[in-house]
């Protein structure tokens, strides 16, 4: 069965689909899919468009006609946790749709009917993504130094929140870190895919590069953060992800002993 890689904009996709050996592909309500296989793993790319609902319309797509065994998302975030930096990579914990308040019929983010606020996102695809990123992270990246980066990026992991909203102002942000103290980092989509995935019980992981502070400078940083970093990013990361979800274990070597 195949995996799923989602991003919202062509940029955060583009590195990935160049690598991608297409073997067909499909258009269904206004999504195109495509798919093929990067390295031993058989994956559909497409893209959903910005937003909770373009998220959840093309993952419930993905899940009920074409049976993905998982979903990964990819793509750039704004960073609110005091160490989160521009350039470093969070992946996501667990997930939770910050502009979600049915209050006081539901506690506030509580998604009705289903009794969280915060949907946990797979551990092993999570593990591998997070893998892969602390390899990509510590390779130099040139394009690091347009955006007057010097230090090494850092990976966290941990809660992301959604909402359809581009935070670009200190105010916006600084409610935000308010309210949520744990929150890393703030995009537009994952949690709507952390919601249908969880309604049809299928993993899925969210992977984040920080393409600004969620502050009155997030449009100026973040054009050209997606096409200079986050793309190659995106490609390296994930594919050192499928790759360790293909790789022989130790286990189906005979005689190979496990590390004490
Ligand atoms: N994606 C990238 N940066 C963002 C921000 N500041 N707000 C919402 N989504 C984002």
């Amino acid at each position: 069965m195949t995996v799923a890689i989602i991003a919202a904009m062509p940029q955060e996709l583009s590195a990935l689909e160049a690598v991608l050996h297409v073997e067909r592909t499909d258009s269904v309500a206004g999504r195109h899919f495509r798919w093929g296989r990067l390295g031993e793993e058989a994956v559909v790319l497409t893209l959903c468009g910005i937003g909770k609902v373009a998220a959840a319309t093309t993952t419930a797509l993905l899940l009920d006609r074409y049976q993905v065994r998982a979903v990964l998302f990819t793509g750039v975030a704004g960073g609110l946790g005091a160490a989160v930096r521009v350039g470093d990579v969070v992946v996501g914990t667990s997930l939770l749709q910050h502009d979600m308040d049915a209050s006081p019929l539901f506690p506030r983010w509580e998604v009705p009917g289903t009794g969280h606020a915060r949907f946990m996102a797979d551990v092993a695809w999570s593990e591998r993504l997070a893998a892969g990123a602390r390899l990509v992270l510590a390779q130099p990246h040139e394009a690091l130094m347009h955006f007057g980066i010097r230090s090494v990026p850092g990976l966290h992991q941990g809660l992301i929140i959604s909402g359809d909203q581009f935070i670009a102002s200190a105010a916006a942000s600084t409610a935000l870190r308010t309210a949520l103290p744990d929150a890393l980092a703030v995009e537009m989509e994952g949690a709507a895919v952390a919601q249908v995935c969880a309604d049809f019980d299928r993993p899925f992981a969210v992977l984040r590069t920080i393409s600004d502070r969620a502050d009155d400078q997030a449009h100026v940083d973040f054009p050209s953060f997606l096409t200079e970093v986050a793309a190659g990013y995106s490609r390296d990361i994930v594919l050192a992800a499928l790759s360790a979800a293909t790789a022989p274990t130790c286990a189906s070597f005979a005689g190979c002993v496990q590390p004490g």
